[in-house]
């Protein structure tokens, strides 16, 4: 698509939409009515998407009225999954009809990770509220494209953290913030787990099922692989972001929530690379990660974040498959992603022990509530953009393997021309490439 056709696209959008999209989220419970339904599109159920579906059906104030997927059997089985009161939702493999349907309030995010700031930016312009899946984004610059479409928008951006929104983790970071374990200069986070091989595979012609194309949407086109596809997209460059952006992002999330800075960081170094797999993922596989803020916080500290990833160890580390460490002048609290938590004194005296398991629905509903209520959810496109953005830096020093220099307000990375570009992509002429990257 070119930019007029992506243009008139957004304009008719907009029209279809005026209604909401002129409004604040503040003014949506007098408009719609507080009691009524608050009506959802679900882009992508392949597995997340299709927790998210499972997820929603039983939500009495929700309907799931328009499905879209690329995959046509992924879409039908959709389909299916989110029927309420015996009715299926409208499909459709092109999103523009999905974000064209002014019933639509609301949408749920979860293709794969290169399609996350194009999609939102999209739904975000037509004046919907939006729950993207983490990472938020695929490279820094598009994090911030998706701040700014969210203000621009006046509307709710969610991201999919949903630790932000789970009980033990609330509690485990307040108790941080109150100072249970003294002054917390420093976390340690672990990705410890034991992932599989993706092979290495010649390209194919994609199935009949799957608009290959759309796929791919403004990522530069490569020719169709299976291992390039679902659910194995994330280990490739172009589509996603690594284990560190998978299941490293809640964790470096919940690390820097707890050492409370809002800021990015201005220096980051990583060694790294695939010591175990023999196969097509190019990403690592090992990875360890030093991130230092430089004064920051109430106290106008250094702060220090480190990161460590083995995707082939079958086994836990500290007791949590992942987790961070939060080291305090007073004592340490261990908090483990979707597990519990476990606070220590001094002398390694256990205080006390938290079990649990991460909340979805809560993620949910602190949305629909923000949504009705004109809140600040509680993992808004800031925060977001600001923990995505620990993984895109941390996976750029393990590729260039030296210390960068980031520049928190410009967001570039300073004096290096071969990392500069990387908090950037090249995209191919396609309706869905955002404008300004
Ligand atoms: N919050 C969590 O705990 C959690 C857990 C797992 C995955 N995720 C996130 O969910 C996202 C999806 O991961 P997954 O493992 O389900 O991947 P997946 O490959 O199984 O699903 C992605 C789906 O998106 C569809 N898709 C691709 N391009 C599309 C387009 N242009 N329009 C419509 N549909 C399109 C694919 O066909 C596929 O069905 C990722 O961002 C991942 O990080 C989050």
């Amino acid at each position: 698509m070119t930019e007029s056709t992506r243009r008139d696209f957004i304009k008719t959008a907009g029209v279809a939409t005026v209604g909401t999209a002129a409004l604040s989220a503040s003014t949506y419970a007098a408009v719609q009515g507080a009691n009524e339904r608050i009506q959802v599109g679900v882009i992508g159920p392949g597995g997340m998407g299709s927790n998210h579906i499972r997820t929603l059906g039983p939500q009495k104030d929700v309907r799931i009225i328009h499905v879209c997927d690329v995959d046509r059997t992924r879409l039908a089985t959709a389909a299916k999954n989110a029927a309420q009161d015996g009715r299926e939702p409208a499909t459709t493999t092109d999103m523009r009809r999905l974000l064209e349907n002014r019933d639509v309030v609301a949408v749920f995010i979860a293709t794969p990770d290169h399609w996350h700031a194009p999609a939102s930016i999209l739904a975000l312009d037509a004046g919907k509220h939006t729950y993207v899946e983490k990472p938020c984004s695929h490279n820094v610059r598009e994090g911030r494209l998706m701040v700014e479409a969210a203000r621009r928008a006046r509307k709710i951006c969610q991201v999919g953290t949903q630790s932000r929104s789970t009980e033990m983790n609330m509690t485990a970071i307040a108790m941080i913030h109150e100072g249970a374990i003294g002054d917390v200069l420093s976390v340690r986070v672990w990705n410890s787990q034991m992932r599989t091989n993706i092979g290495r595979q010649k390209p194919t012609d994609p199935p009949k099922e799957l608009d290959y194309e759309n796929w791919i949407g403004p990522a530069p086109m490569v020719p169709y692989q299976t291992n390039r596809v679902h659910g194995r997209w994330r280990w490739w460059y172009a589509f996603g972001a690594g284990d560190m952006g998978n299941d490293g992002v809640h964790d470096l999330d919940v690390a820097r929530w707890g050492l409370g800075v809002d800021t990015h960081p201005s220096t980051i170094t990583a060694l790294g690379g695939k010591y175990f797999f023999d196969d097509d993922q190019e990403f690592p596989d090992t990875q360890s990660v030093i991130f230092e803020w430089p004064r920051v916080g109430k106290n106008n500290q250094k702060k220090q974040m480190i990161f460590e990833q083995r995707i082939w160890t079958p086994y836990k580390m500290e007791g949590y498959e992942n987790g961070c460490a939060f080291y305090g002048t007073r004592g340490m609290f261990i908090v483990g992603h979707s597990e519990g938590w476990r606070l220590y004194g001094p002398r390694n005296k256990e205080l006390k022990t938290v079990s649990g398991g991460a909340n979805l629905l809560a993620h949910h509903r602190n949305f629909f509530d923000c949504i009705r209520t004109n809140r600040t959810p509680a993992a808004d496109i800031e925060i977001g953009h600001l923990s995505s953005s620990l993984c895109h830096l941390g996976n750029i020093a393990t590729r260039v393997r030296r210390v960068l220099n980031f520049d928190p307000k410009t967001e570039e990375i300073l004096n290096d021309k071969e990392a500069g570009p990387m908090v950037r992509r090249t995209y191919r002429d396609h309706w869905g490439r955002p404008r300004g990257v």
